[in-house]
């Protein structure tokens, strides 16, 4: 005869009932789960015990230790969810944010990169362009194969790409390198004529004082049946005395990207003073894009017959072009969330940007 009885096992049930039902949070929980249920746990050494018992104890006993053994492992995990139910309410309670306050003037500000992307929008918008956007999480076609980077082309390595694991499909999704793909999406569902602009963040493996894994870029397209570089150099000349409000050179350089033919880098004349830079004065040049005619083969992806329709595309980055309009040293500093920065770069929220009563 063993050494238990039904009886005990109304007992122990009991017991155990009585410690999960008080048991004050997940960890103490756990530990009165492995005494009972653990590899050395009271209840699995009770059916342990079974091995040893004649058929006849073992038709009552059985049943009754593994239904202790089920109601037991229930009442864990009632207590579980109750006590992560009580957490989650505890959470809520202390981290409650009243949505419907007003807004603080002192301290709540634009951040820089906002602004520019606003600033961005409403010199285009004027110029007739409208916002367009894609996912952040693209896929290779969009990224790279239809913007006339077929596989394998070395192009491809210099745009330092973050992979995701692929899907259970084997497609290998990627963080979009640029905001190129939004150009394929719009000529891909829209009609020409077409006059957008893409703002948004785009990735690369990289970092350093002028690189950030994480940075942002503004993309261009028009597409029309009589569209020509003559277009492409005034729309962007235009742009760039517009953005830092002051009549700015610009020159062309000869450039090469896989989407446009021809391609160019467009350069402002600039002046160092001291630590300061100030765009539209001095001598020296530097590049703020990149531009070209769309390449036929982008158009052909598309679905638009490039013996009719041509366009111009550009690309530009949004953090660098903050940084020298409002002289901002350090890349990174935008993206540390640090609020003294935010407190001394930011703007107003209260404040939008227009071309009539100024950009900032
Ligand atoms: N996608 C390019 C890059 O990230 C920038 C660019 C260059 C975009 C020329 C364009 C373009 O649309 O025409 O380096």
């Amino acid at each position: 005869m063993s050494d238990i009885a039904i009886s005990d096992i109304e007992a122990i049930r009991s017991r155990f009932q009585a410690d999960i039902d008080t048991a004050s949070d997940l960890s103490s929980l756990d530990a009165i789960r492995v005494s009972a249920l653990g590899k050395k746990g009271e209840i699995s050494m009770m059916m342990r015990g079974l091995g040893k018992m004649s058929p006849e104890e073992k038709t009552v006993m059985g049943p009754a230790l593994n239904g202790l053994k089920n109601d037991v492992a229930a009442l864990v995990d009632i207590r579980k969810t109750a006590l992560e139910n009580e957490a989650l309410d505890a959470a809520l309670a202390s981290e409650m944010m009243d949505m419907s306050l007003p807004v603080s003037r002192k301290n709540g500000t634009l951040h820089p990169v906002q602004q520019v992307m606003e600033e961005m929008a409403v010199i285009f918008s004027d110029m007739g362009f409208s916002v367009a956007e894609g996912p952040d999480i693209e896929d290779d076609f969009h990224n790279f194969t239809a913007l006339n980077f077929p596989p394998g082309h070395p192009a491809r390595d210099m745009h330092d790409t973050f992979f995701m694991v692929p899907d259970s499909d084997g497609q290998q999704k990627v963080l979009r390198t640029h905001t190129s793909p939004v150009q394929i999406r719009t000529m891909m569902s829209q009609k020409p004529p077409i006059r957008i602009i893409a703002p948004g963040r785009t990735y690369r493996c990289d970092s350093d004082q002028t690189h950030t894994p994480m940075f942002h870029q503004v993309e261009g397209l028009v597409i029309g049946e009589d569209i020509h570089m003559g277009h492409l150099k005034g729309c962007l000349m235009d742009f760039v005395s517009a953005f830092f409000e002051t009549d700015v050179d610009v020159r062309f350089r000869p450039h090469h990207f896989p989407f446009t033919e021809p391609s160019a880098e467009m350069d402002v004349r600039y002046e160092r003073d001291g630590a300061s830079i100030k765009i539209g004065q001095g001598n020296d040049w530097m590049e703020i894009l990149g531009c070209g005619m769309v390449h036929p083969n982008v158009l052909t992806a598309c679905g638009i017959n490039p013996d009719v329709y041509q366009g111009f595309a550009f690309g530009m980055g949004v953090d660098r072009l903050a940084m020298l309009k409002y002289g901002m040293p350090d890349l990174r500093d935008m993206f540390a969330g640090d609020p003294r920065w935010l407190g001394h770069y930011g703007f107003s929220p209260l404040v939008q940007a227009s071309l009539e009563s100024g950009l900032s």
